[in-house]
């Protein structure tokens, strides 16, 4: 699973359009039929074609939407198909429009066995709606797009991966060409390369998320660490087992493993390539299963449990794009995993845990298993003092109700830390929207045998969760935690460059903060 396979070639091409080889060559069109200009560079034979299936309206130029015809014999083109692709409304195009794109393009190829092709798109000049100055950055995001949509989950369709592995032998979708300007090659080149090893981690934690809880349990989530480990330079795994996290006082974690037949794990990955620079310390959420635990879930609330761990997953993305990338950062990703089932040996509604921190909380509901495993690893990142603390979690159903799948929820004990990460949210295209973390809220965990409980009521659920959250993070410790619940998987398949399953989310606006603030 850790090895990740990314068979599409993104490439730069510059460059005259009739020397180009490749199945086809795609052509963008505006709603309403309006051809791109760099149409003009394709030679007179190939205009007039276009021209005329546009006033035919052979397309209306929606996103997404497209025709081929074969290349006119004579227009001295090597393509062997031209491609029109439906761009949309051009005066509301955006770089997630450009994502979509290129996950649309990834797509078309597939269906029709289209090897490699060649984009007119990138050779035209966009800026963000409103913002006449900024130019939306086209060609890494209809890579990104491209590259993301380019994912399929089908180690377990025996049947289905043969016959389109039949189908697409001799025609597998290997290589897209972005055409560019010669003078913006080389700059080109270096965000396409980033821009790989950003979606290798989105697909890495991916791997992870959509992998099934009878098979990625906290054992075998931690072997994937020590593979990781193995596989990257730089990096260093370190598995904290049942034994040690006893010692450490780690009942929260321990509390919620108690009732799987797979021990919990504390996993730790450092990477340290930043000299004296401060540390990023990422943690993230690792419930292999939530069943809810005593406090069971109903049959159709669990159905897609297997991804409360895609916090988690997100830190094993990002630790290994900070290696593949080699960048000179210091980051330290900490993963609590267990699996919350009901036994005997469960923990129980109504129990006390000690914390590692001290902290005595009062376990209402073992459905709230995340925060208790969250608060043991918060405690434990203060140990590598760093700069800035951030979390990531399938936390609350509140927060997926409240957001949906359009954002993360986002609350902070720092403002500018909180601005930060809006800001490298509208940037990935993952976006993170703030809920407040006002002191009132903190009357509502308070418990009447312990310090606090687990829950704070129906209202503001995912706030409450937050504030149970901050009791285990010192109060000068700038820390972000980010509520992936309603965006860590998604089972639509609306999105292009989407599948569904897990989303990956996390990896890239990580990267973002990252490119932002610590390179
Ligand atoms: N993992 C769930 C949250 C969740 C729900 C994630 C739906 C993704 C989709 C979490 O552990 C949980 O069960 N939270 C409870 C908390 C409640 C008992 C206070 C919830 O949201 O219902
Ligand atoms: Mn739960
Ligand atoms: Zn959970």
């Amino acid at each position: 699973m850790n090895k990740i396979e990314q068979s599409l070639a993104v490439e730069i091409a510059t460059g005259v359009v009739p020397g180009w080889k490749g199945d086809a060559l795609i052509i963008g069109v505006y709603e309403g039929g309006e051809a791109q200009a760099a149409l003009s560079l394709c030679g007179k034979v190939v205009i007039h074609e276009v021209q005329q299936r546009l006033a035919e309206k052979w397309l209306r130029g929606s996103l997404g939407e497209s025709i081929a015809f074969p290349t006119p014999a004579n227009s001295g083109l090597l393509v062997s198909r031209i491609v029109l692709l439906g761009m949309g409304k051009k005066e509301s195009l955006t770089t997630e429009s450009f994502r979509a794109l290129g996950g649309h393009i990834t797509t078309l190829c597939h269906k029709s066995g289209i090897t490699s092709c060649h984009l007119l798109i990138t050779l035209d000049t966009y800026h963000k709606p409103k913002q006449k100055r900024t130019r939306i950055p086209v060609v890494e995001a209809l890579a990104e797009g491209a590259w993301l949509a380019d994912y399929r989950f089908d180690h377990f369709k025996s049947k289905a991966v043969e016959e389109s592995k039949e189908a697409f032998k001799d025609h597998p979708f290997k290589r897209l060409f972005l055409g560019v300007q010669a003078t913006e090659a080389a700059e080109e080149k270096k965000r396409l390369l980033a821009m790989k090893w950003v979606t290798r981690g989105v697909i890495l934690a991916r791997n992870l998320g959509n992998q099934p809880a009878n098979l990625l349990n906290p054992e075998t989530l931690a072997q994937e660490a020590q593979q990781l480990a193995e596989r990257l330079p730089h990096i260093k795994t370190t598995v904290h087992n049942e034994k040690i996290l006893a010692k450490k006082g780690m009942n929260g974690i321990l509390a919620v493993g108690s009732g799987s037949h797979t021990p919990p794990r504390l996993i730790v990955m450092e990477y340290r390539q930043g000299g004296d620079r401060p540390v990023l310390a990422v943690i993230g959420k690792g419930i292999t299963f939530d069943s809810g635990g005593l406090s069971l879930k109903s049959g159709e609330g669990m159905v897609d449990m297997k991804f409360d761990m895609c916090g988690a997953a997100a830190v094993f993305g990002l630790m290994q794009m900070v290696a593949e990338m080699a960048l000179p950062i210091n980051v330290v990703g900490i993963v609590p995993a267990a699996e919350n089932m009901p036994s005997a040996t469960a923990q129980r509604p109504g129990d006390v845990i000690k914390t590692a921190k001290g902290i005595f909380v009062e376990v209402v509901n073992t459905d709230a298993e995340g925060r208790l495993i969250l608060a043991d690893a918060l405690h434990y990142a203060a140990s590598f003092k760093p700069a800035v603390l951030i979390d990531l979690a399938t936390l609350t159903g509140a927060c997926a109700v409240a957001l949906g799948g359009q954002a993360s929820g986002l609350m902070s004990n720092n403002d500018p830390l909180r601005r930060q990460l809006e800001k490298a949210g509208d940037r990935s295209g993952e976006r993170l929207w703030p809920l407040p973390l006002f002191a009132e809220y903190q009357e509502q965990i308070k418990s009447t045998v312990a310090d606090i409980k687990n829950v704070g009521g129906r209202e503001a659920g995912a706030i409450t969760a937050a504030c149970f959250l901050s009791r285990f993070v010192e109060s000068n410790q700038p820390w972000a935690h980010v509520d992936i619940a309603g965006t860590a998987y998604d089972m639509s398949g609306s999105r292009p460059h989407v599948p569904k399953g897990a989303v990956g989310v996390g990896v890239r606006f990580l990267y973002r903060f990252i490119q932002a603030h610590w390179m």
